[in-house]
């Protein structure tokens, strides 16, 4: 039977999906937390395992059907193990909300105290804000950055942990741009008698690239999204100690989620391959290089980088010192304009509202996969400052906004 849209194309979708990858070859990618995954990750999305109902785990499914579905999974939790060294995987979780959530409910009780970075110091929703999930549902204590260098405070971790004596402490961050050393915090929480649970959606690519310390040797239970620095599809991992495993895998299903995306979990399993093989190391670093190399330009052009500057593929700018009545939001806003999108961040301590900002976060994974290098990080700073100071003159947006073309046009995201 032919589909309706076998014979009236659905032009509505196509048009927008046509305009959307116009915006996104024509402009500059420059959200700290997207990457273009690779043709061979789209094509096993939008594969034909999306019409798959496979509740359950590889050899024990709730429906028949599944014997190539289960070696698509055991494929992904192959690779990513032995690409993080972990003990036990799982792949199911759509999103890295959900593997925060699965992973609470594996091994903490409603109303158990954790630690965790506080959002506005560059901890995620996940990590215990009370607008979310995890914070109606656990105690989180928050600790922050220090006022000076304005980097985890491990003092004030270590402090926290003594005082609340937490039954888990979480790290990783989505708005800090400096490495984590996942030993201190074991110690910690080894100190306290708390599980440690580090959440590295950020990193996940960096550590798998070896840019990183990979937390695994250290955690319970880590965290992260496929499709930031680890370029997969839009999706979330979980990995832990052979301890936690069968808690992991049954908080996952049934405990917060249904049937897997076993399409997506194709994808996965192909960006785990990308990752295992040796040329992702130099893409990892090649990340890190440009974040560097972005930053130093950004200071040379007026802007303060909180904590100074950046460790990995991330910086978040605090614009004051470069104009007191630019704003995180302004920016945001007029950047997009001349086809450069980033966006809003508050910076520690922020006077302005998160709805209005001092600071941006800018970081590099999309622009190092189209090929950009240390040399385009420096236009790129340039064209940044230039429109945020002529911002008001709309044929100076004009030209930057062709210039960003052309400079995209000579690095196609898409081939
Ligand atoms: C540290 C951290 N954890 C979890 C998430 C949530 O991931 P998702 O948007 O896939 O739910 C993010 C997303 O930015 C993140 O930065």
């Amino acid at each position: 039977m032919p589909f309706p849209s076998d014979t009236t194309p659905d032009t509505e979708v196509l048009d927008l999906i046509d305009r959307e990858v116009q915006r996104q070859v024509t402009g500059l990618q420059l959200i700290a937390s997207e990457n273009f995954t690779s043709p061979a990750v789209m094509q096993a999305v939008g594969s034909a395992l999306t019409n798959k109902y496979s509740e359950g785990y590889p050899g024990k499914r709730y429906y028949g059907g599944n014997s190539v579905i289960d070696q698509v999974e055991a494929l992904a939790i192959d690779r990513v193990k032995r690409l993080f060294g972990a003990e036990h995987a799982n792949v199911q979780p759509h999103s890295g909300a959900n593997a925060n959530m699965c992973a609470y409910q594996a091994v903490l009780q409603p109303g158990d105290t954790v630690l965790g970075l506080s959002l506005d110091h560059g901890g995620h929703l996940t990590h215990g804000s009370p607008v979310n999930a995890s914070g109606k549902l656990y105690h989180f204590v928050a600790y922050k950055v220090t006022p000076g260098d304005e980097r985890i405070d491990m003092d004030q971790v270590r402090e926290l942990a003594l005082q609340h004596r937490p039954k888990m402490i979480v790290a990783g961050t989505t708005s800090y741009p400096r490495r984590i050393d996942p030993a201190a915090f074991k110690a910690i929480a080894d100190e306290v008698g708390a599980l440690f649970m580090f959440d590295a959606a950020h990193i996940a690519g960096l550590i798998a690239g070896d840019a990183h310390p990979n937390p695994v040797p250290f955690a319970d239970i880590v965290t992260f999204t496929t499709h930031k620095t680890l370029r997969g599809p839009r999706g979330g991992c979980i990995l832990s100690t052979a301890q936690h495993a069968a808690a992991i895998d049954k908080a996952v299903f049934p405990g917060w989620q249904g049937g897997p995306l076993e399409h997506v979990i194709a994808g996965k399993a192909v960006a785990f391959f990308e990752a295992l093989q040796p040329s992702f190391k130099e893409y990892a670093q090649q990340i890190v290089r440009n974040a560097s190399a972005l930053a130093e330009a950004l200071v040379t052009q007026g802007f303060r980088l909180v904590s100074g500057g950046t460790d990995n593929h991330m910086m978040v700018v605090d614009l004051r010192p470069f104009d007191g009545e630019l704003t995180g939001k302004e920016a945001q806003a007029v950047l997009d304009l001349a086809g450069i999108t980033l966006n809003k961040n508050t910076i520690p301590d922020d006077p302005r509202s998160p709805f209005v900002t001092s600071g941006v976060r800018i970081g590099t994974p999309c622009v190092t996969t189209q090929g950009m290098r240390e040399s385009q990080m420096e236009q790129i700073a340039g064209l940044l400052a230039r429109i945020l100071r002529q911002r008001n003159e709309s044929e100076s947006i004009t030209a930057a906004r062709a210039e960003v073309a052309t400079l995209c046009g000579q690095f196609p995201a898409y081939g």
